[in-house]
């Protein structure tokens, strides 16, 4: 099959284009550095030529509240359009678990009005929502983090790594779709205090913890309910220690 990867040269995009490859897939990454931008509709007509799915693993390069809305809307309604004209039979989208009961966020609101694109769209659509890849708790220490100590919050997370994910997403590009939304998650579930508080110290990162049952995920209210999936979630193979132990110890100056 012909598969193009919107946001193809990320953290997901180039482990998902690499498994595709494996498995005897034409693939394109489709990126502004490849020509194609889906932001400007710049090279995505040509790009989708000819294919017969579209993955969108895109990230805004900005999170300024209105930038990031603006984003995640316009790319996926630039990228849903060119799909169905396209004749596109799949369109695969990458999202977040929880994204609805995260509207007090604008990344969030921009999640959610991509998700609303492609779920209008007329192509035959399977939104894949993830929750936090294992990549991405550095980002929510530093997030947490004033005057050098974390205050990190108890709330669940069950976080997942990309590779899973960029597998996951490769699966569901080669089955029917399901007009409807995914979730997967990692195996295992802990407060994120725990997950956090495992990184950093595996990092050798010598910042204070607090832990803060007030603190909400980016400003926003939340609880264990929040970002952990619900019963039919599909549950990813990888442990956090068997990734960490595969991580270097120490970041490289
Ligand atoms: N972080 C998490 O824990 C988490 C959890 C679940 C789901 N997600 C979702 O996963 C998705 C992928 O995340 P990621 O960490 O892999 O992102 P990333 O590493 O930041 O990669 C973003 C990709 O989007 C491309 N891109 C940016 N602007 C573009 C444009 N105008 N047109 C086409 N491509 C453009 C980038 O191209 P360049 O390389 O050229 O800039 C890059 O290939 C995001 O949508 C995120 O919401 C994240």
């Amino acid at each position: 099959m012909k598969i193009v990867v919107i946001g193809g040269t990320g953290l997901i995009g180039r482990q998902l284009v690499s498994d595709l490859v494996d498995r005897g897939h034409e693939v394109l990454a489709a990126s502004p550095g490849t020509g194609v931008n889906s932001v400007t509709g710049e090279g995505l007509a040509p790009s989708l030529a000819g294919a017969n799915v579209v993955i969108d693993v895109s990230n805004a390069p900005s999170l300024a509240d209105d930038e990031v809305v603006t984003f995640f809307q316009t790319s996926a309604t630039n990228v849903a359009l060119a799909a169905r004209k396209a004749g596109v039979a799949h369109a695969v989208l990458l999202s977040i678990v929880g994204t609805d009961r995260l509207q007090g966020s604008s990344y969030f609101r921009g999640k959610q009005a991509q998700e609303a694109a492609f779920a209008h769209s007329g192509v035959p659509f399977t939104i894949v929502r993830a929750t936090q890849f294992f990549e991405f708790l550095g980002t929510i220490a530093d997030g947490c983090t004033r005057d050098g100590v974390a205050h990190l919050p108890t709330f669940a997370l069950q976080p997942i790594a990309a590779s899973d994910v960029a597998a996951t997403l490769a699966d569901v590009a080669q089955s029917e779709a399901v007009n409807g939304i995914v979730e997967i998650a990692g195996p295992e579930r802990a407060p994120l205090v725990e997950f956090v508080g495992t990184w950093l110290g595996h990092r050798d990162d010598s910042r204070a913890i607090v832990p803060d049952a007030e603190t909400g995920y980016f400003g926003v209210p939340a609880d264990d309910r929040t970002l952990v999936p619900g019963a039919g979630a599909r549950l990813l193979p990888t442990r956090f220690e068997a990734w960490l132990t595969a991580q270097p110890a120490r970041q490289q100056a």
